[in-house]
């Protein structure tokens, strides 16, 4: 598949990637320590869990991962650790230079990391990756159902696409849930902003036209369900859950009130 951007004229891309630019430029420094709701324990384990169930399926050696958008690692560096090839690919080069500070020593020979727009970059690797990932991500994009289908046909026979932590575009199903999910959420991002100030990281910034998606409400599953399997890989599961900034509350969203803002779906292709 060539460049396209099929459900938005170029000037929209063009703004959504400055947007996109701009934002990253000022989170990079200090990404994941901005966002706590990425790496606390209950969250971790997740997103460890799914990188070693694909990782065990593939029972390759040296399997090739490319992570579209990966930011500062956060799904990369997991994939390093689990013996993956890694290629990255992101805008921002303030996000790519707080990863390339942090990756270990002995796998950077692994890890190739591409400062480019991953529009650009969709064209050829047809069936190139065991596993293509994207974090975090999809919702930073404009026509991001391309990515999907593109991500899709670049996954190798046998080989897996992961889609992890996106935000979920839902309808609310219940007042009363929906009432303790926004108390929750207000009582976390209190703590949060108190312990950012006194880490002294303080900057509140504007995310709204980078977020892109998320001014339709987020992502709907079944968008990308129904692209991934267009395009001929079985959906193994869609996960939903609820993503909070600390571990002990996402344990409270996720087992007592069973509220859910964010999902990961995973596919694989078949064998040839
Ligand atoms: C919220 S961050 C997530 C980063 C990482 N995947 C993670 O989970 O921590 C979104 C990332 O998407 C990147 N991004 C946004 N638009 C992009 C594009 N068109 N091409 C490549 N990267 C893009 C940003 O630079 C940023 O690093």
């Amino acid at each position: 598949m060539t460049t396209e951007h099929a459900s938005t004229p170029d000037a929209v891309h063009q703004s959504v990637v400055e947007e996109n630019i701009k934002l990253h430029e000022l989170e990079g420094p200090n990404y994941l320590l901005r966002h706590p709701e990425q790496t606390n324990y209950y969250q971790m384990r997740r997103l460890r869990g799914l990188i070693a169930e694909t990782a065990a399926a593939l029972g390759t050696s040296a399997p090739k991962n490319l992570d579209i958008a990966c930011g500062t690692g956060y799904l990369l560096l997991e994939f390093l650790k689990q013996g993956f090839d890694c290629t990255g690919v992101d805008l921002s080069e303030a996000m790519l230079a707080s990863l390339q500070k942090i990756l270990p020593a002995q796998s950077a020979d692994r890890c190739k990391l591409l400062c480019q727009d991953i529009f650009e970059f969709m064209s050829a690797h047809e069936g190139a990756f065991d596993v293509v990932s994207i974090g975090a991500a999809l919702h930073h994009f404009d026509a991001y159902e391309n990515v999907v289908r593109w991500a899709c046909r670049s996954v190798a026979p046998g080989g897996w696409l992961v889609i992890a932590f996106e935000p979920l575009k839902q309808a609310i199903d219940s007042p009363v849930r929906y009432r303790l999910h926004r108390w929750l959420a207000g009582v976390d991002e209190r703590i949060y902003r108190i312990s950012r100030r006194l880490r002294g990281i303080e900057v509140d910034l504007d995310t709204s036209e980078a977020d892109y998606q998320r001014k339709f409400g987020g992502i709907d599953p079944n968008t990308v369900t129904g692209l991934i399997t267009t395009e001929g890989l079985e959906v193994v599961r869609v996960d939903k859950y609820c993503t909070r900034r600390y571990g002990l509350m996402a344990s409270i969203a996720n087992n007592w009130i069973g509220s859910q803002n964010t999902f990961d779906v995973i596919a694989r292709k078949a064998r040839a």
